[in-house]
């Protein structure tokens, strides 16, 4: 992403837009962690939630904040700034766009976590590790990383060094070609577990695990949850689909982009959590064991199948590649804001933001071994710094951005630059200004 505020350079295409907006929103939250909190949840409760969350409440603020990026033509906060005088509101609006930065920081400090057992697992497939392996021989493998603070250390410095690295040379443009060819790869070698998954014996619990739900499952904290991840899996709340938005020209429908990206982010999440539960049944894995689900139950299959190791390979190399697309999109605010607000130059910028999420980083990786018994609010450092973005800074951001667009701006502005015509907009202005705001509150204050 090129840097806000200089001078606006376009989006070449629609497809070029569609795509980074898909590399930022496409990541660990669609192949890690959804299937981890279906695991974790109960199962298809929690996704029929999540999927409600996705085009009642994200899906609208996604429109709104590509809007306000394309009218403010800065970065998020001085976007917000800006609008907010020009229509005459506070200048509190600017509160969006700190608290999306804030989040940024805080969600690449774990997130590097998380892609740095990622690059672990590209070694220990190459290397054979899972070759035989059932699900016990793979779990003590994870285990044995987690229980080593020094191998954590070093993968988790690998992945944000890489980042820093891409972030700083400002190379991200190449990097939006590669996607154009790893993302599509990624997504072949997902349908190709899925029908791995078909031969494990353990396909049809998993389709009724994911898609049959069991209302007792559901509680407060599984609804606010669900929320909170369709906000995390779609980049919003951080002010960074904002910044997209700032790149995109008028000629660019808004409605349709959206409807791509958020089809392409869902799709991709459902077959993760298809690939996996049919491994997680036929080996007798257990469901809810959090954040490790992924990396003990998908080697089980590269370890199982012939040529595995190869495929395992791939796997890990392309789920690090587009968890580095998204870190680079998490780390490029938080650049933005210290190179805007202190003499530093870009690349000193980049290496300040990233020492601290580095540094921040290291406590939420001790938290599963050394500090485990180290708790905020009842939570360890990691489940700490996920749930205060995820439960906390990212609905409220996102509640801000749809208030903004749907109250604060002018309806028959907004009307024509959706393309909508009266009856279809008095449906986006029942769901802008009803819906998800209240959506969001009630989830929010029903599960505090
Ligand atoms: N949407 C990404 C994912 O699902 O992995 C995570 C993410 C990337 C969140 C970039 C926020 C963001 F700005």
């Amino acid at each position: 992403m090129p840097p806000a505020n200089k001078v606006h350079a376009q989006w070449s295409s629609r497809m070029g837009f569609v795509l980074a907006a898909t590399g930022s929103a496409v990541g660990l939250g669609n192949i890690w962690k959804f299937p981890y909190m279906v695991g974790d949840s109960g199962g298809a409760a929690f996704v029929l939630v999540y999927l409600g969350c996705i085009f009642l409440i994200g899906l609208p603020i996604l429109i709104s904040e590509w809007l306000l990026g394309r009218r403010g033509q800065k970065n998020p906060i001085n976007t917000m700034q800006e609008l907010a005088a020009k229509n005459n509101r506070s200048q509190a609006w600017i509160l969006v766009g700190f608290s999306g930065v804030l989040a940024a920081f805080l969600i690449l400090s774990f997130y590097s976590v998380i892609g740095g057992w990622s690059l672990a697992y590209i070694k220990d497939a190459v290397v054979g590790s899972f070759t035989g392996q059932d699900g016990d021989g793979i779990g003590a493998l994870f285990n044995g990383m987690l229980e080593s603070p020094g191998k954590m250390i070093f993968w988790h410095t690998l992945f944000i060094a890489a980042t820093i690295g891409i972030v700083s040379m400002g190379v991200t443009q190449g990097l939006e070609r590669a996607a154009k060819t790893l993302m599509p790869a990624l997504g072949i070698l997902l349908v190709f577990l899925v029908l791995y998954g078909m031969t494990t014996g353990g396909f049809k619990q998993a389709l009724e695990f994911m898609f049959k739900p069991d209302w007792s499952q559901l509680t407060g904290g599984v609804v606010l949850a669900a929320l909170g991840h369709a906000f995390f899996t779609l980049s919003l709340g951080m002010g960074i689909m904002m910044a997209y938005g700032s790149y995109l020209g008028e000629d660019i429908s808004l409605l349709q982009s959206a409807r791509t990206v958020v089809i392409m982010d869902t799709v991709i999440a459902l077959a993760a959590g298809l690939a996996i539960f049919p491994i997680v049944f036929a080996n007798d894995l257990a469901l809810g064991q959090g954040p490790g689900l992924i990396f003990v139950s998908l080697p089980v299959a590269f370890g199982n199948i012939t040529a595995g190791w190869v495929v395992g390979v791939a796997f890990f190399c392309l789920l690090t590649f587009a968890a580095i697309t998204s870190a680079i999109s998490l780390l490029e605010p938080v650049v933005e804001f210290i190179e805007e607000r202190t003499p530093f130059s870009r690349q000193v910028s980049t290496v300040v933001a990233g020492l601290a999420i580095w540094a921040l980083g290291i406590a939420a990786l001790l938290s599963f071994n050394v500090w485990s018994d180290f708790t905020i609010l009842g939570l360890n450092i990691f489940n700490f710094l996920d749930t205060l973005t995820s439960k906390f800074l990212l609905p409220l951001t996102g509640l801000g951005v749809i208030l903004f667009v749907a109250w604060c701006l002018d309806k028959e502005s907004v009307r024509k630059e959706l393309g909508l015509d009266v009856y279809d907009f008095s449906i986006w202005n029942l769901i802008a200004r009803y819906v998800a705001p209240i959506g969001v509150l009630v989830v929010f204050f029903t599960s505090l």
